[in-house]
């Protein structure tokens, strides 16, 4: 199946007359880790950005604060996404695969508390709260269960569809880049829908986000939703290939968001696909950072291009290793045997590239001292 055409409408915006869509830059904000506590850690990469948005800041000037109130809750316009929920059990069992194995949603959008539970292999309830506390603001990861009042209850199948496919909420506004799903192909989109729906509700209200006044001009002129990349597949059957492995490594499971060196100013790739170097702060260890390998076939510089399939399957079935990984290693372990390898063949099909961490030294991983 051929994605890279853009065949697919792009949202636009509604109420303003800059740039076309997809030409400002978004902060990447899927490979900032969220931090319930602030670690020290988090201070150099906050003056990073802030030098970023201090640069914003001076463009906008002093008519800046009347553009900013003007733009801040511009809205944009998304094609409706005509997919509805099902109450098939094997629709609802694939999108609870989707959602529990590969898409990794309750690494964000699980009860906070009981990640111990889910690392002991529990399924646990989607029912929000963590927070990301990033420069522009404070922001909660919102309930997923079905719960009328604070819950996905509120929004209609096609809201659901087109917030993940589009990241347009139904009253306009942009989402902020948190999640790569834009690419699921159309069945998966619905089973991910219909395995959400399924779900008991759980009231609990997440506290809106508090968006400070530098993520007031940043929603204001830099965040603009993405829509998909290419043409979105109306329906991806599994299979151990290659061509599977690409859908799963770039519109599923994130692999490329990650194991790519990524501007977190601007969200552009600064390095090779899947080559590796990024560096990512633990989620759970605040202030410890690693260096995502290089998984391209490169003999040198590839972590794993010496592992045969069945070792990269094994790998993936021991789960998280080492202390405080962003990787979802408690997701990924519920990845299908086949899945595995249909990721393993496609990552033997990507361009070879050097660099990223050493292979030759296991701890080359954690980056040490300043990025
Ligand atoms: C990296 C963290 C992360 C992951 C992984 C993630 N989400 Fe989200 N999600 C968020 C954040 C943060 C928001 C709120 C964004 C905003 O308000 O702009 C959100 C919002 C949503 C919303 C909109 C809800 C509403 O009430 O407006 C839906 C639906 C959703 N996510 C579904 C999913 C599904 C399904 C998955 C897995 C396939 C998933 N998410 C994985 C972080 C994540
Ligand atoms: C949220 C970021 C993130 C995502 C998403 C992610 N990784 Fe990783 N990955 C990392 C980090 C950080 C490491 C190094 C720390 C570790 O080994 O856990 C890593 C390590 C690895 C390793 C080496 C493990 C070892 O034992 O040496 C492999 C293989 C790997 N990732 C493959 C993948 C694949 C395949 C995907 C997609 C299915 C993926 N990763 C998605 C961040 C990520």
């Amino acid at each position: 199946m051929n994605q890279t055409e853009p065949t697919n409408p792009s949202p636009i915006e509604t109420n303003d007359s800059g740039p076309a869509f997809g030409s400002r830059p978004s902060a990447n904000l899927y490979a900032t880790a969220p931090r319930e506590r602030r670690g020290p850690g988090r201070r150099r990469r906050l003056r990073r950005v802030l030098g970023w948005a201090a640069g914003v800041l001076g463009v906008v000037g002093a008519a800046g604060t009347i553009a900013v109130l003007a733009r801040e809750n511009r809205t944009f316009t998304a094609p409706a996404v005509d997919l509805h929920a099902s109450t098939d059990a094997a629709v609802i069992a694939r999108g609870r695969y989707l959602v529990t194995g590969p898409g990794h949603c309750a690494e964000c959008h699980g009860a906070p508390d009981q990640q111990a539970a889910r690392a002991a292999g529990h399924e646990i309830p989607l029912s929000g709260g963590v927070e990301f506390v990033l420069p522009v603001g404070i922001f909660r990861v919102p309930n997923l269960t079905s719960d009328p009042e604070t819950g996905l209850g509120r929004l209609s199948d096609g809201d659901i569809g087109r917030v993940l496919r589009y990241g347009v909420r139904p009253d306009g506004r942009a989402m902020l880049p948190f999640m790569p799903f834009a690419d699921l192909a159309d069945d998966d989109l619905t089973a991910v829908i219909s395995y959400l729906r399924s779900l008991p509700p759980v009231h609990h209200a997440v506290r809106p986000h508090d968006v400070n006044a530098l993520g007031r001009v940043v929603k204001a002129f830099v965040i603009a939703p993405k829509g998909p990349k290419g043409l979105v597949p109306a329906s991806m059957p599994p299979a151990e290939t290659a061509e599977y492995g690409r859908y799963l490594a770039h519109n599923v499971a994130n692999c490329v968001g990650c194991h790519t060196r990524i501007d977190l100013r601007t969200g552009a790739p600064v390095g090779p696909t899947l080559g590796g170097g990024m560096v990512i702060e633990s989620m759970t260890a605040p202030g410890k950072k690693f260096v995502t390998p290089n998984l391209t076939p490169e003999p040198r510089w590839g972590w794993i291009a010496s592992w045969p399939e069945e070792v990269f399957v094994a790998r993936f079935r021991q789960g998280l290793l080492r202390a405080g990984s962003p990787m979802p290693w408690n997701a990924f372990k519920n990845m299908s045997d086949g899945d595995l390898r249909a990721l393993h063949r496609y990552l033997r099909t990507v361009k070879a590239v050097e660099g990223g961490p050493d292979p030759s030294r296991n701890d080359s991983v954690l980056a040490l001292g300043p990025e």
